[in-house]
């Protein structure tokens, strides 16, 4: 989820066996904006972004637990939907036949089998939503950063129920569908580039003589209040480098022994690499 560096292309499927009682999808995001309606959400695959995913929903009193159903071949996961207080099955089907938005969160491999299993039971009606590679957990859990595409099929208001609701596990942008895998390059594996910085902060203090507990706390609290002064100011990070280096003074000093060692270059090189990398995964 971003994350949500989420690849997360939402699109109705074409109409196979219409039901014609139940809302079309703009009536149900309406319905679920003005509470007429209970907003059923399913998952087919209930692991760790399932979840990860259904918490957030919850937590944020978005969907609310009995209205979410969850399938998965073992009780292996489900048990953790449970303990939430959603429904479970292992009937895949089922899940389409309960709710009209459905999360596709199984591994990659298992998605095509899980699709043709489905497509029966999947309406014009039904909003589907792919989470494929993409951020880590733990920006979906905390500092989500997330961007979702839509398919062709989907509207502005299937878009904006699903932003509404993925807003609950962090920031959530719509992006053209070129931008997710660029998405994926800098926050989804973003995390690692960062930790690998924050890391590496640390063990020059070390080096330097500070013990290493108190050097990675406060390398990680160091990003923590550029990263809010950078987004509270909105301003350029360039800006932020410039006021804080005083000519002549330590920073220079520091920014220039970075330049030495191909920072920038490298940062953006990881961020290509991993965005090539995306785009060989998901087979463009
Ligand atoms: N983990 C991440 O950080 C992350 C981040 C971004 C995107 N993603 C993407 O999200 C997707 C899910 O990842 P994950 O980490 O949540 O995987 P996971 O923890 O391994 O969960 C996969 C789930 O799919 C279920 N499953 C397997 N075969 C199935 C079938 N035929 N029908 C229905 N469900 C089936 C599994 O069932 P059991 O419970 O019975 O094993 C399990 O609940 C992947 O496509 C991954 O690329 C993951």
């Amino acid at each position: 989820m971003t994350g949500a560096g989420r690849r997360s292309p939402i699109g109705g499927a074409e109409g196979v066996g219409r039901g014609k009682a139940r809302p079309g999808r703009g009536e149900m995001a309406a319905a679920a904006t003005q509470g007429m309606e209970p907003l059923r959400v399913g998952f087919v695959g209930a692991g760790r972004m399932a979840e990860a995913i259904a918490q957030g929903f919850i937590r944020a009193g978005k969907v609310e637990a009995q209205h979410i159903l969850a399938s998965a071949p073992t009780d292996r996961n489900l048990c953790h939907f449970q303990a939430l207080g959603c429904r479970t099955t292992h009937c895949n089907r089922e899940v389409l036949q309960s709710c009209l938005l459905v999360f596709f969160a199984t591994k990659p491999h298992v998605l095509p089998t899980v699709l043709a299993e489905v497509a029966p039971v999947v309406t014009a009606k039904h909003i589907l939503v792919s989470v494929a590679a993409g951020v880590s957990l733990s920006t979906l859990e905390e500092e989500g950063a997330m961007v979702m595409a839509r398919g062709r099929y989907a509207g502005s208001s299937e878009a904006k129920l699903l932003q509404t609701l993925l807003e609950a596990c962090g920031q959530c942008e719509e992006v053209p569908e070129a931008h997710v895998d660029i998405h994926t390059g800098l926050s989804g594996s973003g995390v690692a580039f960062v930790c690998a910085f924050s890391e590496a902060l640390a063990e020059g203090a070390i080096k330097m003589g500070m013990p290493s507990g108190l050097a990675h706390r406060i390398a990680a609290q160091t990003l923590l209040g550029t990263a809010k002064m950078l987004q509270q100011k909105g301003q350029h990070p360039a800006q932020l480098r410039t006021d804080v280096c005083t000519p002549g003074g330590t920073t220079i000093y520091g920014l220039h022994a970075l330049e030495q060692g191909g920072l920038r270059a490298a940062a953006m090189s990881a961020v290509e690499a991993a965005t090539s990398r995306a785009r060989e995964l998901s087979g463009k």
